[in-house]
């Protein structure tokens, strides 16, 4: 009665790399009393999982053998407790493993929604975080320019349609010439911007005319400061990451500028987490739902198979690789 686990095997010094994990294998665990047995069926790849193995985010901060605390799609296949059966679905913190027993009070039932996999983007985390960043956090108005950072992401292609939907000129902001096509030709943004180009700063410039009114960052750094340069009076900043900043042992460049820029555009930013928002999910997922349905929203989503494969695939998310929301089939 094996149980397969990715525990950290040491802090990364410099950029993360699969050598960083390691595959152990301890015995399945038995549920206690109010306990439920999980057997993950889908874990979601998180850039911001990396942010924890730097020190702690507004969660705490990773040592050496634990168990890579991933938050998966799972089945309950024993129970203690009297909320759930076997054979429900939950998502659940199960950490990276095949089986854990966790209280039944901290798992939760998804949506009745499907496919199973949107329940891991455009109707899990990123697309709830999308959702109130854009709309509750960024307030953003018809005819207004919007600028998206990681916008070929799991979060900001979600923020990026939505952005769309509201009546808002959308621009993205994201790495290479493939994702930049992506953008304008399959999610149909007004432009797109490649922030590796060595045009970059001349290429935004050019795409926001009448200056920035809303920037969403999900990248802070270089980006970030690039975009600050191009806000417009009175513009709003939303901040909801800093990949830029992860994957690396010191704090990188940029921005700066920032509190002169803020006194003479009169500029606000925001930040926020989407847990804020946790009592108003319901609400969220069925005005997602109905732009799923109607085909206003595209979802990208990929499946990668085995557990073994996480560490690569995290790895893979921070250095672009990916496309909309990336998970690993267990
Ligand atoms: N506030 C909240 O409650 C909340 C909740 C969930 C997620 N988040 C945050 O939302 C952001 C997006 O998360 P996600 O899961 O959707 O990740 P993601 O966008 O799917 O993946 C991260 C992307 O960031 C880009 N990137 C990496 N290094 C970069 C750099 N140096 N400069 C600019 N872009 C870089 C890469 O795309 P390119 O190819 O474009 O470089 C990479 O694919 C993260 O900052 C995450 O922490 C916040």
């Amino acid at each position: 009665m094996a149980n397969r686990q990715i525990v950290l095997d040491q802090h990364p010094q410099g950029p993360l790399s699969p050598e960083h994990f390691r595959l152990t294998e301890v015995e399945r665990p038995c549920p206690g009393d109010g306990e439920v047995l999980l057997k993950a069926r889908y874990f979601s790849v998180d850039a911001g999982m990396r942010a924890r193995m730097q020190g702690g985010t507004y969660l705490a901060p990773l040592t050496p053998g634990q168990v890579i605390p991933g938050v998966g799609l799972a089945e309950v296949v024993e129970s203690r407790a009297a909320v759930l059966r076997p054979g429900d679905l939950v998502i659940a913190p199960m950490g990276w493993q095949e089986y854990a027993a966790l209280p039944a009070e901290g798992v939760s039932r998804p949506p009745s929604l499907t496919p199973e996999t949107h329940l891991l983007s455009v109707f899990g985390v990123p697309g709830l975080t999308a959702y109130f960043g854009m709309l509750e956090c960024g307030q953003p108005n018809p005819g207004e320019t919007v600028v998206v950072s990681a916008a070929a992401g799991a979060v900001g292609s979600i923020v990026s349609q939505i952005a769309k939907l509201k009546g808002c000129r959308v621009v993205g902001v994201a790495g290479g010439p493939d994702k930049v096509a992506w953008l304008t030709g399959e999610l149909g943004l007004d432009a797109a911007v490649d922030y590796k180009s060595p045009e970059f700063m001349g290429q935004l410039a050019a795409a926001v005319p009448k200056g920035i009114d809303l920037y969403f960052d999900n990248v802070g750094g270089e980006v970030f400061e690039a975009c600050l340069a191009q806000m417009g009076s009175l513009g709003r900043i939303v901040c909801c990451g800093s990949v830029s900043q992860y994957d690396r042992d010191a704090p990188g460049p940029g921005p700066r500028g920032v509190p002169r820029l803020f006194v003479t555009k009169q500029l606000t930013m925001r930040g926020f987490v989407v847990y804020a928002f946790e009592d108003r999910y319901a609400e969220a997922l069925a005005e997602l739902q109905a732009w799923v349905a109607s085909g206003k929203i595209k979802v990208q989503e990929e499946v990668i198979d085995g557990l073994e494969n996480l560490p690569k695939a995290l790895v893979s998310v921070l250095r672009g690789k990916s496309r909309g929301k990336w998970m690993v089939r267990v």
